[in-house]
């Protein structure tokens, strides 16, 4: 988190703008439609539920990032994605796409004195056209030997003639493969950027704008988690100036001590797609600050990006790694980490872990289920009935 911390519940005027949008069941790509304006948008949506777009076939980011999972891994039997190749696996879980495109570009802010923004859990690109160049050509994921074979797939596929309304006639040629697969991710961006992904229409959201109650366990929660609990240091529950609602999370960078998770299949994948084997370690932002700081990576070293908790009911499990498949053995973990009674295992990167703000929040059992109560009010689509779901 900032230095700068916001202590009372202020709702700003901004979180009231709230944008109706029904949120479909199906994982139909004709099911999502209702938000584009553009030709571009309508794109980036028959690009993001392609699943001919994998090697081979059968993956597409909706595969990871599925509307009715919270635009996370409706898979929830691992911590982390299963590849179109079944038995590889990266080493992280999958956050949420939706929100995303409120995600700044990197920056080191001075006042802080943390890094804030950039996408991926290690903050290592810093747009959502950047970020969706790499599943493609991941080999733990959609498995393309390259550029060239992306984008021949799209112009042979059943859009290449909406690709070309959008980009012009020549578009698409394979002697001009980079530029094609650059508007390939600008179009995905374009798509994740419609209200489709920021709906803004939780419970909680509805709550800030009078048009629903809570429950009293939900309110003692919120309660909680604005003070006792100090995860709004962190994931304010506030909109930011600027920001047309809140966020819940500020964008910073943080050490909360997850240990190892041993049960990532990753840890096991031979040398050529994991060469440390078992002493893997998850060094998070490090990584992205050692290209361009190297003399200050090891201060960065275990830190991941703040997640949203929006739709957190809907994206288990949690934590960069997966290691928490409930949303109440995170809590718990908050609450309870540095009581040595507890007997939590040590933190993966022991050396930079925050024990200033999380860890013995001396929570008691009910006070930790209220506030689980409170993260399930977090959840879009409140109240919108199933059977207006999804219809062209
Ligand atoms: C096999 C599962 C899988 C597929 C397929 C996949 N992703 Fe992801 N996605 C992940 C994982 C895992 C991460 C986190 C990786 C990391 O932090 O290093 C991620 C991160 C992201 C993020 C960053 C979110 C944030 O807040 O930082 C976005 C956006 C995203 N993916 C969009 C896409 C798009 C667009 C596609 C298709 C081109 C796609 N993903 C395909 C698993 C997947
Ligand atoms: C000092 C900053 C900080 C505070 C305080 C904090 N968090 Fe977090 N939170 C983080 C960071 C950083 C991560 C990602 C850490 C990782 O994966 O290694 C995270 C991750 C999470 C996740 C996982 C989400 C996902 O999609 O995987 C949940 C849930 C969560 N926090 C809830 C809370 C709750 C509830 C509180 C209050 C009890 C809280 N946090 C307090 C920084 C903080």
């Amino acid at each position: 988190m900032k230095s700068i911390r916001i202590k009372s519940l202020i709702i700003h005027p901004l979180a009231l703008g709230l944008l109706l949008v029904t949120l479909p069941a199906a994982a139909d790509d004709r099911s999502f439609n209702q938000n584009e304006r553009t030709d571009l948008e309508k794109l980036g949506r028959k690009i993001y539920f392609d699943e001919s777009l994998s090697t081979p076939p059968g993956q597409s980011c909706a595969s990871c990032h599925t509307p009715a999972a919270g635009f996370a891994d409706p898979d929830h039997s691992l911590p982390v994605s299963r590849g179109v190749i079944k038995a590889r696996t990266g080493f992280r879980s999958a956050p949420t796409a939706a929100y995303a495109k409120f995600v700044p570009p990197l920056y080191y802010d001075v006042d802080g004195g943390t890094y804030v923004g950039g996408l991926f859990w290690d903050g290592r690109v810093n747009s959502l056209a950047e970020q969706s160049q790499f599943p493609f050509l991941n080999p733990v994921e959609m498995h393309n030997p390259d550029q060239q074979s992306v984008v021949a797939k799209i112009r042979s596929g059943k859009y290449s003639g909406l690709f070309r309304n959008v980009f012009g006639n020549a578009s698409l040629n394979p002697y001009n493969y980079q530029t094609a697969y650059g508007q390939i991710t600008k179009a995905i961006a374009a798509f994740e950027s419609t209200p489709l992904f920021s709906p803004f229409s939780s419970k909680y959201d509805l709550f800030l704008k009078g048009k629903a109650n809570l429950t009293p366990a939900e309110r003692r929660g919120l309660a909680l988690y604005n003070d006792k609990a100090n995860c709004f240091a962190c994931h304010p529950s506030i909109a930011a100036p600027g920001q047309p609602g809140p966020m819940f999370t500020d964008f910073t960078y943080d050490n909360i001590g997850i240990p190892k998770n041993w049960s990532i299949p990753f840890l096991k994948l031979p040398p050529n797609l994991n060469p440390e084997g078992t002493n893997f370690i998850d060094l998070g932002l490090a990584n992205t600050v050692a290209k361009f700081d190297p003399a200050n990576a090891a201060d960065q070293a275990g830190r991941f990006k703040v997640p949203t908790l929006r739709n957190l009911a809907l994206t288990a499990p949690y934590g960069h790694n997966g290691y928490f498949k409930t949303i109440k053995d995170i809590v718990h973990f908050y609450n309870t980490r540095d009581v040595p009674a507890a007997n939590w295992p040590e933190g993966e990167v022991p050396e930079t872990v925050n024990h200033d703000e999380l860890g013995d929040l001396k929570m008691t059992n009910q006070e930790e289920n209220d506030l689980v109560e409170f993260l399930k009010t977090l959840t879009d689509g409140y109240g919108q009935r199933s059977d207006s779901r999804g219809s062209e």
